[in-house]
Parts: C-alpha cells; structure tokens; sequence
C-alpha cells in the first residue's frame, strides 16, 4: 500500500533515513509522498525521491513558512518537471499558533493554489484551527481539474462533504485512532470510501502512541478505519489505494 504524507524530509529522520525507509518497504509499503513544506524541505524531498524508488514528493511553502515565500524559487522546482513530483503542498491555512499573518497566509495559499492548475498538479492542503476561511478560499478558487486532498482532516462531516464536491479527498492520519478522536471517527464513518485517503503525516502522530512515527505504521491507520466502517482490510487498502492512484497520477511513474 501506499502513505500518501509523510516527512522523510523532516531533521528527525537525519540520522536513520535508510532505515526508516527499510522498515516501510519490509512492511509491504511500496510507495510514500514525501511532502515539502518550505522550499529546503522540498529541494530534499526531490534529492530523496531521486535516490529511492519508492519515494515520490511534493513541494510546497506550508501556512506557517509564509514569512519566506519566495515564489520565484518555487516556480524553478516546479520547473524541474520531475516525473516523481506528483503534486503541489502541503499549503493552506493554520491560525493554531498565528493569527497576525491570516492575510499573508490567505494570499500565498491563492498564489499556490494558481500555480498548481499552471503545473497541472493536484494540492496536498493542511488546514488547523481555519476551516472557515479555508473552505471559503476552495470555492472562490474551484473548478480543480487535478483535484486535492485535505491532508490530516481535523475537521467536521459536513465540511467534509461540501470539499469532496470541489474534487477533494479527505485523508485520515493516525490521530483518528486517538481515544479522544470521537468526533474525526464519526467523519471516517460518515464519508463515503470513494473519498478516502490514509496518510501517515510521520515523524508526527503515530497511531502508536509515545513512540517516533515512521511511514511503515499507515498500514495501522487503514485497519483501524476498515475496522470503523465494518470492511476487511484488505479490501479498504485496495479501494485508498486506487483512489491515490486516481489523484496522484504521477505515482503511476
Ligand atoms: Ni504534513
């Protein structure tokens, strides 16, 4: 199966990338995303997924790097036109630490989302604490002929639902397995498969808890919601798995 969000490009992973990738690829994890989320980070997720096969990327300046969009030096790695580069993100909005900056945020997010349609690539979105604006700045910005995913879904069913008609995914990472995740649960029931995604977003919210994430614990996620919404396993990763596909073409490279 396939972690469609992890940070192999995060520091935590300096010291023991190769393992980490081993530990995936011996779990039956054939292929991972490694996202970007400001632009050094998306130059190595570039450099990671050219030294290893099952490793494809995405760039992207994340709401909280917005002080340093250069939008110049985005447009150069976009131009790179790597056949591993499956989609533009994680961008969006996160008003969970700052809220002085919500227009920089809005204006990057809108920046991106345009260049995006221009490189013919769907968008990885984070979103925290600004579901409002958030979903306000997809519409105004829609039609998305390549599609998107809200990576990391924190929000409500209802929300959810009015996303996946703009062309969204919702993707679910381990912190649905949360014991106090009632509510992220309920959307996973809620929402029909065809809309799904599972995701990892490693080194952060290990469906373990107390212990480093790593891509080789999505297949844990995808159980957990199988088990939620009454499918064998098997079944559920086939039907994430496909819909990846479908979004993420490049991942067909
Ligand atoms: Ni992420």
């Amino acid at each position: 199966m396939y972690d469609t969000h992890c940070h192999l490009n995060d520091k935590k992973y300096e010291n023991n990338l190769s393992q980490i990738i081993t530990n995936y690829e011996q779990n039956g994890i054939e292929k991972v995303i490694c996202v970007g989320f400001d632009f050094e980070s998306s130059v190595l997720a570039q450099k990671i997924a050219k030294e290893n096969s099952s490793v494809y990327f995405s760039v992207g300046i994340h709401p909280e790097n917005v002080a340093d969009y250069d939008e110049q030096k985005l447009i150069a790695l976009l131009d790179s036109d790597d056949k591993k580069m499956v989609a533009l993100g994680e961008i969006g909005l996160d008003y969970h630490y700052t809220q002085d900056n919500k227009e920089k945020q809005k204006e990057v997010f809108v920046k991106q989302i345009k260049l995006a349609k221009k490189y013919k690539l769907p968008i990885i979105v984070h979103c925290r604490d600004a579901y409002g604006d958030c979903l306000e700045i997809l519409k105004e910005n829609a039609p998305y002929q390549y599609g998107g995913v809200m990576h990391c879904f924190g929000g409500s069913t209802e929300w959810a639902k009015e996303v996946v008609k703009l062309n969204f995914k919702i993707s679910f990472a381990g912190s649905v397995t949360f014991n106090n995740a009632k509510n992220l649960q309920d959307v996973a029931k809620a929402l029909d498969i065809q809309y799904m995604l599972v995701e990892t977003d490693s080194p952060y919210l290990c469906p373990k808890r107390g212990i480093q994430n790593e891509p080789k614990y999505v297949q844990d996620v995808a159980i957990f919601i199988a088990k939620l919404k009454g499918f064998d396993s098997e079944q559920f990763i086939n039907i994430v798995d496909k819909n990846a596909l479908n979004l993420f073409q490049k991942l067909k490279n």
